[in-house]
């Protein structure tokens, strides 16, 4: 047990999200370290930051929360009780939602797979708002709507084929995700939006598309509406007028990581106009969907690690922590920077300070740069990274059998309270197999 008593009182961190010193080491002596810890008012603030940037559109706007990001069910539970909507992308996420205390009417389906099996199984489970994205796709769900005996919504996933500048990019040359506008194949959203017009069991309901992730020029999305709606009043020569009651223009809200990207306003204030010409020029007040996950969760989230040793290796400090890649996956993956820095400060040395995990592979190296504050750290001391809310706790791994740590939540009371138990060796030991052993 750390004593608290002997840390200084200073607020640790920029940005919104501050825990004071005494509270992490209080939470570390009592948890131990690593712990990931979730602020509810950060998760709730991010809801109403995406809300003002479009509160210039002429039609209904909601935010939906893309569950992958974190499928916690705190996290799950302080989104639902935002009225949001939800993305999801596996029947296994519906569950979650519904365990959580939320609705499947809530819910905007989207598969990557569009198994016959997997619409029916959500269809069953409430789910009345599907997003397709292949021909055989939408004959799964037709299938699967007659079978359920129920009328589904049906939205077109459109790959719009723009260049995206983003880390993460699913549009140009990305056919995993979406259909082309256009094409005499049956895999183009004008061939599909003709079946879903005449079919029995689906209602037309718009169009959807996700370009991808941490896009830090907003021009695509520009791109892509003005893409969208000259398909829409084409189809409409071509195929008679039909409804357009939602356009999804999928997630991809940045998060600064210590940098200055576009805000949700910038976003706005790019698009918003063109999408009030659109409500005209296709003569509809349609209800426009933005997904999030990273920007939704990131910047709520710390985790909190504890310096182990240090050694000096040539002319750098090599500085070895309680954590490592396997609980923050992308900065192995794709060399992510989280802020990262050590509580409290010291003073600044010379020397090159490395800062490793605790895993036995050469990618367990944490990418740091000037916007990470590491002088100081020492034995004993806490090593805290910013903005790790998205992406991270859902892909936890136990290598090395290490159990996976606990994730605290600091409530809308203040007060912080466990949000997941950390796993017990003898629990992963029977999940990885250990019950299996012949007696
Ligand atoms: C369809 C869809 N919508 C939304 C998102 C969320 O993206 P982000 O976390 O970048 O907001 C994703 C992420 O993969 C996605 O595939």
């Amino acid at each position: 047990m750390v004593d608290t008593r002997t840390q200084p009182e200073s607020r640790s961190g920029v940005a919104a999200l501050r825990f004071s010193d005494k509270e992490l080491y209080s939470l570390a002596g009592k948890y131990g370290t690593p712990y990931f810890l979730v602020d509810e008012a950060t998760l709730r603030k991010k809801v109403r930051e995406i809300e003002q940037g479009f509160s210039e559109f002429k039609g209904v706007f909601r935010v939906a929360y893309s569950v992958k990001a974190n499928f916690n069910p705190s996290v799950i539970r302080t989104f639902s009780s935002e009225g949001i909507l939800f993305d999801l992308t596996a029947p296994s996420e519906l569950q979650f939602i519904l365990m959580s205390g939320g609705s499947a009417e809530e819910v905007m389906y989207t598969s990557i797979t569009e198994t016959l099996a997997e619409y029916e199984e959500v269809l069953r489970l409430g789910v009345r708002k599907v997003v397709v994205a292949s021909y055989n796709g939408l004959l799964n769900l037709q299938e699967a709507a007659n079978k359920v005996n129920v009328t589904v919504m049906t939205m077109i996933r459109v790959n719009p084929e723009v260049h995206v500048h983003a880390e993460l990019r699913g549009s140009m040359g990305h056919g995993k995700f979406g259909l082309q506008f256009n094409g005499g194949r049956e895999d183009s959203a004008y061939h599909v939006l003709k079946k879903v017009l005449n079919a029995p069991g689906l209602k037309f309901e718009g169009f959807h598309f996700h370009l991808g992730s941490q896009i830090e020029d907003p021009s695509c999305y520009a791109e892509a509406i003005e893409k969208l709606e000259a398909f829409i009043l084409d189809s409409r020569r071509q195929l008679g007028d039909f409804a357009v009651k939602t356009i999804d223009i999928g997630g991809g809200l940045p998060v600064s990581y210590g940098r200055k990207v576009p805000s949700p306003k910038d976003l706005g204030n790019k698009i918003v106009g063109q999408l009030n010409s659109l409500v005209e020029s296709i003569g509809e007040k349609f209800t426009l969907v933005a997904e999030s996950g990273r920007f939704l969760t990131a910047e709520s989230t710390v985790l909190v690690s504890r310096v182990v040793n240090v050694k000096s290796f040539g002319e750098s400090k090599y500085v070895y922590i309680d954590a490592g890649y396997h609980l923050l996956l992308d900065s192995a993956l794709l060399r992510h920077e989280y802020p990262v820095e050590v509580v409290p400060g010291g003073r600044q040395s010379p020397q090159k300070v490395v800062l490793v995990g605790r895993l036995c592979d050469p990618l367990d190296v944490f990418p740091t740069s000037s916007r990470s504050r590491l002088a100081g750290a020492e034995p004993g001391k806490l090593v805290l990274f910013r903005d790790v809310g998205a992406y991270t706790i859902v892909m936890n791994m136990p290598f090395h059998s290490q159990p996976r740590p606990y994730v605290l939540m600091r409530n809308g009371q203040g007060s912080f309270v466990v949000a997941r138990k950390r796993q017990e060796v003898d629990s992963l030991f029977a999940e990885e197999g250990g019950d299996c052993l012949p007696n």
